[in-house]
């Protein structure tokens, strides 16, 4: 067996009902005189009052943006994000980033935190390792479970001018800490805890088909695809507090085996760079149509989906300009490490252009 890549993980985790009360006290343990204040990205779903309050630990001299996340976050975004931050905060940083939210908050908590210590732009560190300097202090709370990005080291941006989604793969990327509360998770909509949760069945899955394996990734994405088909396929609602709490664990444990996707996240990647297709359902569709390439998974996947009564948009991909399928084609193929783990070298050969664009043309 070779050696795996020296790995680091999140630090400090705490997981259960009502961990979110434990976010005050680890803020202000951040406080200090050189740095007061803390920077807060919360999901705009969470502003104003209402059932989707949230009691934030904020002071008055902290700065709490509220992220739309209609859009997947752009590395243009990033770029005035942390620019307004370093404006307010001026010389001194803040003590401590918090991202509240999904996949999109948690990676614009991440992306804001490196830029804050390291000069230039958002695009300037997409890519591996590029990140030089330690981030600021980060905390991550997820409300939305199954992208893994409480625990990943990459924060995923879109620059749509070079049609590329690709994020800042490093160690300083990872979250200092995190806190898991499944009663966070208690109030997304049905359709989105499926397309979410069912993106850490994909991780998982797509490195165990993958080449690029070692063992302890192996039994992490065994655990976590256990617990996906807990949550989708068990006698219990998939949101009931019990699943609430299980998908919010195979979200964790597969976040930490999610580095080597395969054939389905380069798919999905399109479709959102193009089409701009939220990261969850893209997944979703990219994997109805990969039947040939995951046999045993694509059953699994359409068994969840109907199980829990969820519709898949159809037909997202007929009726294109050429130029268009083009732009799907070329934002699948530049994913080479994915597709060289799922497909071998010869990605190009069997995933050829006519058959990719046949496969768009499926969804
Ligand atoms: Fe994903």
């Amino acid at each position: 067996m070779t050696v795996t890549r020296n790995t680091k993980n999140v630090p400090y985790y705490q997981l259960g009902f009502g961990a979110f009360a434990s976010l005050e006290g680890m803020v202000d343990a951040r406080r200090s005189p050189d740095s007061p204040s803390a920077l807060f990205y919360v999901d705009h779903f969470f502003r104003g009052g209402g059932k989707a309050a949230l009691p934030l630990p904020a002071r008055g001299d902290d700065l709490v943006v509220f992220v739309d996340t209609t859009q997947e976050p752009t590395v243009e975004n990033i770029d005035l994000l942390s620019g307004e931050a370093k404006a307010f905060f001026g010389a001194k940083k803040p003590c401590c980033v918090t991202g509240i939210g999904g996949g999109s908050v948690l990676d614009t908590a991440k992306a804001v935190a490196n830029l804050l210590t390291n000069p230039g732009r958002a695009r300037d560190y997409q890519g591996w390792e590029l990140v030089k300097n330690t981030a600021v202090y980060k905390i991550g709370v997820p409300t939305l479970a199954g992208t893994g990005a409480e625990c990943s080291r990459t924060c995923v941006l879109v620059d749509y001018s070079r049609g590329l989604k690709l994020g800042m793969n490093s160690d300083f990327t990872v979250y200092d800490q995190i806190l898991l509360d499944p009663a966070l998770t208690r109030s997304v909509p049905r359709n989105q805890f499926f397309f979410t949760g069912v993106d850490t069945f994909m991780h998982c899955f797509e490195s165990l088909r993958g080449s690029y394996r070692n063992v302890i990734v192996d039994r992490l994405s065994d655990t976590a695809i256990g617990l996906c088909r807990d949550v989708f396929l068990g006698p219990g609602d998939m949101q009931c507090d019990d699943n609430l709490e299980k998908m919010m664990v195979a979200s964790y444990i597969g976040g930490m085996a999610a580095g080597n996707t395969g054939a389905v996240h380069p798919i999905s990647a399109a479709l959102s760079t193009v089409l701009h297709l939220p990261h969850g359902k893209a997944n979703c569709c990219a994997l109805s149509v990969l039947g040939d390439i995951y046999p045993e998974e694509h059953a699994l996947f359409m068994e969840m989906k109907a199980d829990n009564g969820i519709d898949l948009p159809s037909g997202i991909c007929r009726n294109l300009s050429d130029d268009c399928y083009e732009a799907l084609y070329q934002a699948s193929i530049i994913h080479e490490k994915p597709l060289t783990n799922a497909l071998g070298p010869d990605y190009k050969t069997i995933l050829s252009k006519d058959r990719l664009i046949a496969l768009f043309k499926a969804m």
